[in-house]
């Protein structure tokens, strides 16, 4: 695996690969990887020639009070896991590199459809931190594919408009969510839970697949549902930040005759801020 920390550096590289017609994957991460990174790696793989994934811990996409300077930086066994996986690339910039004229002026790039919901409400300017970023790294890779994981969902489908509405020439993949052996869905931020917390967050994951389950069974009170499925996590101890039952696509509100239903959840635990989700399709 070849390391590079400038721009220019991978870009003369990866312009060479373009001339030889080589298909180029991109996997984005903010490092410390876990099996779920390894799958978008391995993802890519199947489908490129060359797997270029970057590890950049996004300052922008981090509101004032988050954890950008306690974010756990892994570096070196991160570069292990890559290597192991057969990722080809690995694009490790510093901040000077990414934001040489600063973060205050630095352009931005604002989708204003569904980032303002769900995560985007408690955490604002968190998807214009993050579309920037990635718009400048499929700048700089100029990708033909690029694999998110579906734990993000409201990421995922913020970005997929994003591409669409910038006419970004890369093909947005989704890659399945990877769940712990209790089905606590992975996730950087897991270290963040308390051994004492550990055994009762797959509440948060047993409360969407009870709406799941309560949906298919004909119950279309989703006001209801949701209201049931937060108090779940309530009495388990921890705090709710939202549960809602979504169209797939646009993420508004679930009508009675949607087909395609995503359940999304976000609970604070003591020190970590959980998300997870659940689409159903109703025939
Ligand atoms: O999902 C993440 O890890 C980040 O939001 C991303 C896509 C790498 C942008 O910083």
């Amino acid at each position: 695996m070849k390391v590079f920390h400038t721009v220019s550096g991978l870009r003369d590289d990866l312009n060479k690969d373009r001339r030889r017609g080589l298909r180029i994957g991109f996997v984005p991460t903010m490092g410390n990887l876990h099996q779920g990174h390894l799958a978008l790696v391995k993802q890519a793989r199947e489908t490129n020639d060359i797997v270029v994934c970057s590890i950049f811990v996004n300052a922008l996409q981090f509101g004032l009070n988050e954890d950008w300077d306690k974010y756990p930086r892994t570096y070196e066994s991160d570069c292990e896991k890559l290597r192991e996986s057969g990722c080809d690339y690995l694009f490790h910039p510093d901040d000077i590199e990414m934001y040489p004229n600063g973060l205050d002026t630095q352009s931005r790039v604002i989708c204003p459809t569904m980032t303002d919901m769900l995560c985007g409400a408690s955490r604002p300017g968190h998807f214009e931190g993050v579309t920037t970023v990635v718009s400048k790294l499929f700048n700089i890779v100029q990708p033909d594919e690029a694999v998110f994981g579906i734990k993000d969902y409201q990421q995922l489908a913020v970005i997929r408009r994003m591409a669409e509405d910038l006419c970004m020439p890369v093909q947005i993949s989704a890659a399945p969510i990877h769940r712990e052996a209790d089905g606590l869905a992975m996730s950087s931020r897991n270290s963040y839970i308390t051994d004492e917390e550990r055994p009762r967050v797959t509440v948060l994951k047993q409360s969407l697949e009870w709406i799941a389950e309560q949906i298919q069974d004909g119950s279309r009170d989703f006001s209801k549902l949701e209201q049931s499925a937060g108090q779940q996590l309530i009495d388990a101890g921890f705090a709710l930040d939202y549960i809602t039952i979504s169209n797939s696509k646009t993420l508004e509100p679930a009508a009675d005759d949607d087909i395609e239903i995503t359940i999304l959840g976000a609970m604070f635990t003591e020190k970590a801020r959980l998300i997870d989700n659940l689409s159903i399709v109703l025939n």
